[in-house]
């Protein structure tokens, strides 16, 4: 199972990114999971699942960490997935991490522990169902990866904006991936304006101009996400659409994943 994390300052866009990336890939009959580590959960609603439908994986911690102790990953990791996980229509599995409710409620390490743990599972010999792949989409700010979850990972997939404020953000992201030894970082320029943005921002995070692609400022994006739509479905044509495909090409690269064979029938949400 490859893995892909999408981080980056606030708002640059890394839901958007990922939740239109994970689609692509699983309408091409790829199997995919994703999961929401965002306290604020913004990508189950953005693949079309009601923000109320989810338990989170922080609502149930205090009984999933005591069963854990008494019957290990595999018997809690299939429990988990089958109890606290959605399907959207387009057959990607959707587990969300969760928020901590209460001011003082405590920090979110043991979620992402168990985010941790879970992706091992998912990816073991021991999960009966084969996933192709798994995305993380992560809080804004460099926090998830002090945290340690990307340990690993096939690629950081570092969301930027054209400023060098967002630029400073990325190029944390960057080192700290490199610390976790994450295989590959694709620098995302969003809300791009200028073919001159992959030279400028490829510099200022410390990758070269081929770790970089760019996605073009559109207002289609923005009237997606008003209207509640699913992008590619509102505007297929359109040229942010154009720009994920050719991110999510880029991202199938770096991460060596083949081209897709089967297609598969995806499920219906439940
Ligand atoms: N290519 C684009 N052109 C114009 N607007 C965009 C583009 N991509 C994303 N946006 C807009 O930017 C805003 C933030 O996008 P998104 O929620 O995906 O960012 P995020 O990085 O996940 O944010 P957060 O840090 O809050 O999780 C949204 O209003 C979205 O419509
Ligand atoms: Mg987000």
């Amino acid at each position: 199972m490859k893995t892909v994390i999408s981080t980056g300052k606030g708002g640059v866009g890394k839901t958007t990114t990922i939740s239109s990336i994970a689609t692509m890939m699983a309408r091409e009959g790829r199997k995919v999971v994703v999961f929401d580590t965002d306290p604020s959960m913004n990508l189950a609603m953005t693949l079309g699942i009601p923000f109320m439908e989810v338990p989170t994986i922080a609502d149930e911690r205090d009984e999933i960490g005591r069963e854990l102790e008494e019957d290990g990953i595999s018997e809690i990791g299939r429990k988990v997935i089958e109890e606290h996980s959605k399907v959207s229509a387009d057959g990607i599995r959707v587990v969300v991490m969760g928020a901590i409710e209460h001011g003082g409620g405590g920090c979110l390490c043991a979620p992402i522990n168990l985010v941790k743990m879970l992706l091992n599972y998912l990816g073991s010999d021991r999960c009966e169902e084969k996933y192709d792949i798994a995305f993380v989409d992560s809080q804004a700010g460099p926090e998830i990866l002090g945290r340690g979850l990307a340990r690993e990972f096939d690629c950081n997939a570092v969301l930027t904006e054209p400023t060098p404020k967002s630029a400073e953000v990325s190029r944390q992201v960057v080192k700290m991936a490199k610390d976790l030894d994450v295989k590959s970082n694709l620098l995302i320029i969003n809300k791009s304006e200028s073919e001159e943005d992959i030279e400028r921002m490829s510099s200022a995070v410390g990758l070269r101009p081929e770790e970089a692609v760019r996605i073009r400022y559109d207002r289609s994006v923005i009237r997606a996400d008003r209207n509640g739509e699913t992008l590619i479905d509102a505007y297929p044509e359109s040229d942010a659409v154009k720009d994920l495909a050719a991110a999510k090409k880029k991202i199938e690269q770096l991460i060596g994943m083949r081209n897709v064979r089967i297609h598969r029938i995806s499920g219906r949400a439940r």
